[in-house]
């Protein structure tokens, strides 16, 4: 679940950045209904079973190389630290945005993007120790995190960055949150295998799922806003601003 958001953005902006260099420019500055269509159309073209010879197909599943969930400050009564690795990220091709704020000509303005999500399901290995409202956890296995209805709001600013003679966006204050409708948790060989208390301890967690991904949500959206940092910043720097969008 916590590589949703890297998953977008870097489906998005690569299929844009893919898209972009060529003219005619699909949408005027800050024309978020045609930047949201554009990026939709784009989005659902490349991954359809029609259109074989783009290669996007490869990103759903994505991989997720490493995730650490580090949570448990103050009086939280979840305290875990949560690491997947090598885990795959199912659910990407079904993203759609649904509202695009900003991308105006003054790239200085604050740019945000509204993503909604059928399902995502992150799954591989994990290793989880800490506490679980009061009960301890540890185990090592295999995963599988799934949120339904998720919604997703990225914003970031942009500051002029000029280069070779073009302005180009630098993207700061990026801000990530993710709402899930609901979260289903599914921990194979929990303390060590155990299957009574594993067993036990996957109804707990989803017995208490809203609670927990309550306490869980401040660490999953910092730990989702660094990655993304680092892509969307990653896309702009590619492309000089003014060859994104076309004049009034
Ligand atoms: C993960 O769990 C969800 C919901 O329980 C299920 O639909 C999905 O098939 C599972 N994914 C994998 C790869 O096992």
């Amino acid at each position: 679940m916590f590589g949703i958001a890297l998953a977008i953005v870097f489906c998005i902006f690569c299929s844009v950045q893919a898209h972009f260099p060529d003219d005619p420019k699909p949408c005027k500055y800050g024309d978020g209904e045609c930047i949201m269509q554009f990026v939709n159309t784009l989005f659902s073209e490349r991954f359809s079973e029609e259109d074989p010879g783009l290669n996007l197909m490869q990103l759903d599943p994505l991989k997720v190389d490493k995730m650490v969930i580090s949570q448990g400050e103050g009086e939280s009564p979840v305290s875990i630290t949560l690491t997947f690795t090598d885990n795959l990220l199912y659910g990407i091709k079904d993203q759609r945005i649904v509202k695009v704020k900003g991308f105006g000509k003054d790239l200085t303005t604050k740019h945000e993007l509204k993503i909604v999500s059928k399902t995502f399901s992150l799954v591989g290995p994990y290793n989880i120790q800490g506490k679980v409202l009061i009960l301890p956890i540890s185990g090592t296995g295999i995963s599988n995190m799934t949120m339904a209805n998720v919604k997703i709001i990225v914003s970031f600013s942009g500051n002029p960055l000029e280069k070779d003679g073009e302005t180009y966006l630098d993207v700061t204050n990026l801000k990530f949150s993710m709402k899930p409708e609901s979260t289903h948790y599914q921990f194979s060989n929990l303390f060590n295998g155990d299957k009574a208390l594993g067993d036990n301890m996957n109804v707990f967690l989803n017995e208490n799922a809203e609670e927990i991904y309550k306490e869980t949500a401040s660490a999953i959206d910092r730990s989702f806003s660094q990655m993304y940092l680092g892509l969307v910043k990653g896309v702009f720097a590619k492309v000089p601003y003014a060859k994104l969008f076309a004049e009034e």
